[in-house]
């Protein structure tokens, strides 16, 4: 029986370096990092030591890292410590954003505490900076909340022109790059960005885990009220075990990054001009030859009456892949970023999202069993 992952982009194996870095640590420190003596004094250091790795891959203060339990929680964090800390009264964000956003977004806007925008999207799916610059115009207070690469069709924001158009109008600008980083360089010191979410375990690093980045100029007050933890801003004993394993993630991720790059993005197109070869009418969600995340590839397929059990009969070939984004997999009320592009209902789309350790050979593979599949359905 074949296993092959192409769900990347919902999570990733974690890597055995990582793996090795974190049991060390369990099996010999085991002291609270809030403890002043020795036992405490060795896992503090662990702390600051991850937080100085992290803040050096990203070219960022290790003051502007605090540790979280994971992307959502870092999103929430930044979004309403922006409208309790900085008066924000309007967020500008978009339909498409990762539920963590947008929930997050909505219940602020149905509490009454801001006025939410959508800016509008373009046919392919990037947001129309044209209605992103109108908004900021039109709008005092304003907080820019918008992904750096969508989850689902992998579409790649340009932040370094969003981030110059909110500083331009006075604007505080959060970026969802859960998707990306790990996967691109980043130079914070450079980027126009208060505020950025991190979680470990989209880059072979653990789960549960994750940081927000706050930027210096912004000093935000406790968003989770009880000890000192992560210097008053977030109470509650810190994981340390994953702590030292995102930053041994990322620190690996950074050292391999234009390598995994290269061969992750080979692996894209190959598939891409694999499917179409392969099955007649198949075209690509979003902006996928272009402005697009390396790791994501979302396939939009010809309408068939095997619609509702393609996931199934790969799943039963033994390949992974997911339907939209796997945070609202198991909801099964479809996706709300390909119901936002318009995308024919009709037309089941599957996304394939890819990691180093996938090959050609797993490619090969998945598009004959598609191939198969659409074969046996035309035939029925
Ligand atoms: C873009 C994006 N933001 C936020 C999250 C939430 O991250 P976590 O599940 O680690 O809280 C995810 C996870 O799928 C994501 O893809």
């Amino acid at each position: 029986m074949n296993s092959i992952y192409l769900d990347n982009a919902a999570t990733t194996p974690i890597h055995p370096q990582v793996v090795e870095a974190m049991t060390k640590v369990m099996l010999t420190e085991f002291g609270n990092p809030s403890s002043v003596h020795a036992h405490g004094r060795v896992v503090r250091a662990l702390i600051e030591d991850a937080r100085r790795s992290v803040a050096k891959s990203l070219n960022c203060a290790p003051g502007e890292i605090f540790f979280t339990s994971g992307g959502t929680e870092a999103d929430n964090m930044a979004i309403r410590k922006s409208v309790e800390d900085f008066g924000v009264k309007n967020i500008i964000t978009s339909a498409i954003e990762h539920h963590a956003v947008l929930h997050t977004v909505e219940e602020l806007a149905h509490a009454g505490k801001i006025t939410m925008h959508l800016v509008k999207l373009l046919p392919n799916g990037h947001v129309d900076l044209a209605d992103l610059e109108s908004l900021l115009k039109n709008n005092n207070n304003a907080l820019v909340s918008l992904m750096h690469a969508n989850n689902e069709i992998g579409n790649l924001l340009d932040i370094e022109h969003v981030g110059n158009l909110c500083k331009q109008y006075n604007a505080l600008f959060h970026c969802d790059t859960v998707q990306t980083i790990g996967h691109y360089p980043f130079d914070l010191q450079k980027l126009n960005i208060s505020f950025c979410a991190c979680a470990a375990h989209k880059f072979n690093g653990p789960k549960g885990v994750g940081f927000v980045y706050v930027n210096a100029n912004n000093k935000i007050h406790p968003f989770i009220t009880g000890g000192a933890q992560e210097r008053n801003m977030r109470g509650g004993t810190e994981n340390v075990y994953g702590i030292v394993g995102l930053a041994k993630a990322l620190q690996i991720a950074t050292e391999n990054l234009e390598k995994e790059h290269a061969h992750i993005q080979g692996l894209k197109n190959y598939m891409m001009q694999m499917l179409q070869q392969a099955i007649p009418g198949i075209s690509f969600n979003g902006d996928a030859a272009g402005k697009s995340l390396y790791t994501v590839l979302n396939v939009c397929f010809p309408e068939t009456n095997v619609a509702e059990m393609l996931l199934y009969k790969l799943d039963i070939a033994g390949v992974s892949a997911s339907g939209g984004s796997a945070c609202s997999s198991g909801s099964n009320k479809g996706s709300h970023v390909l119901s936002a592009l318009g995308v024919n209902p009709k037309r089941p789309s599957v996304r394939f999202s890819f990691g180093y350790q996938n090959t050609k050979e797993e490619i090969d593979y998945t598009v004959n069993v598609l191939k198969k599949i659409f074969n046996e359905a035309a035939k029925a």
